[in-house]
């Protein structure tokens, strides 16, 4: 599955802790504000509770994203051609991939992702839903720059990242990912990607903060998992999980909120958090048109088209890398 989450290879110390691990966390604790970063929340029990959100009546963006997928798929299809080879880009468990591959006529797969059992689990899955299909999985940090296999080499590439988990990058990491994209796939490609789209704020808050208390699960899992595998005491009853719209970045940022002031040990340093005072730990960006065109610009993609569901809830945008040209 997607994210800032499963993008590493792990590196582990003698007593088994990643050891990346150990020093977002230490790093982000002992910052004001806290925060941690979001790409952790995927262990096996977040993983499986973010499954869970994407089924949530107040979760919107995977029924939209699939909605336009499904409705739209003539309108890609005549855009992207035939013969591309399709690179997806943090694969995953590849749940939309087929709504793809059904809809547009393919030389090859490439999914990438650096969680090899994930990995082969769905290049296999994908193989077998679409026989005489060349899948050639590669395992990779899609963050930086991946040399494809040999056998995609002379095809025409088409990116997929769909999902808007571009959304849960700061600027910078995302143009940072969007050009080594260009770079991986290379001038005359395409990429079709998904944004979530700036709408109500309610609508909005309650996507991240559902009725069910499910959102606030996969939060608070990422606090389990410190004490669990850093040797940490955090209380967990003491955190609130929050869901707040920050207008002035456009994104809904995740908060584990002290409800009483608390010290803790993780790693055998101490902490503390005053009440009131939060551990930040996600940012989920939401788009328009001017910002999303933006984005794909400074990452060196040409926008060239952008559907949107029904309602208007999210986008999906097919960009051109094109050759280098003088600007004015
Ligand atoms: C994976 N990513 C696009 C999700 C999002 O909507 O930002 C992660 C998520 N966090 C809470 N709910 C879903």
């Amino acid at each position: 599955m997607p994210t800032e989450k499963g993008l590493r290879l792990v590196t582990r110390d003698a007593e088994g802790v990643d050891t990346a691990f150990r020093s977002d966390v230490l790093a982000g604790l002992a910052q004001v504000p806290k925060a941690i970063p979001a790409r952790w929340f995927y262990d096996d029990a977040g993983s499986q509770l973010f499954e869970d959100i994407t089924r949530l009546p107040e979760y919107y963006p995977t029924r939209a994203e699939t909605e336009i997928l499904t409705q739209r798929s003539a309108d890609f299809a005549a855009m992207i051609g035939e013969g591309r080879a399709v690179v997806e880009f943090g694969s995953g468990s590849s749940v939309k991939t087929p709504l793809l591959l059904s809809a547009i006529n393919t030389a090859a797969y490439v999914p990438l992702d650096i969680a090899g059992d994930f990995l082969r689990a769905a290049a296999a899955d994908l193989a077998a839903k679409f026989p005489g299909l060349p899948v050639y999985p590669v395992e990779a940090d899609f963050m930086r720059q991946v040399a494809l296999p040999e056998e995609v080499a002379a095809l025409p590439k088409l990116g997929f990242f769909p999902g808007s988990t571009i959304g849960n990058m700061v600027a910078r990491t995302a143009v940072d990912l969007l050009r080594n994209m260009r770079e991986t796939l290379g001038v005359g490609s395409q990429l079709l990607i998904g944004m979530d789209l700036i709408k109500d704020e309610s609508v909005l808050v309650a996507a991240y903060d559902d009725a069910a208390g499910v959102t606030a699960q996969f939060n608070l899992n990422l606090i389990r998992r410190v004490n669990r595998e850093l040797a940490g005491d955090i209380p967990i009853d003491e955190l609130r999980h929050e869901a707040r719209w920050n207008d002035d970045f456009a994104r809904v940022e995740m908060h584990l909120v002290a409800t009483r002031d608390i010290a803790f040990t993780v790693a055998g340093q101490r902490f503390t958090l005053a009440e009131g005072e939060s551990i930040h730990t996600e940012n989920s960006h939401k788009f328009d048109s001017r910002t999303s065109n933006m984005l794909l610009h400074a990452g060196g993609w040409e926008p060239v088209a952008r559907w949107t569901d029904d309602e208007g809830r999210f986008s999906l945008l097919l960009a051109e890398a094109r050759p280098n040209r003088m600007a004015p």
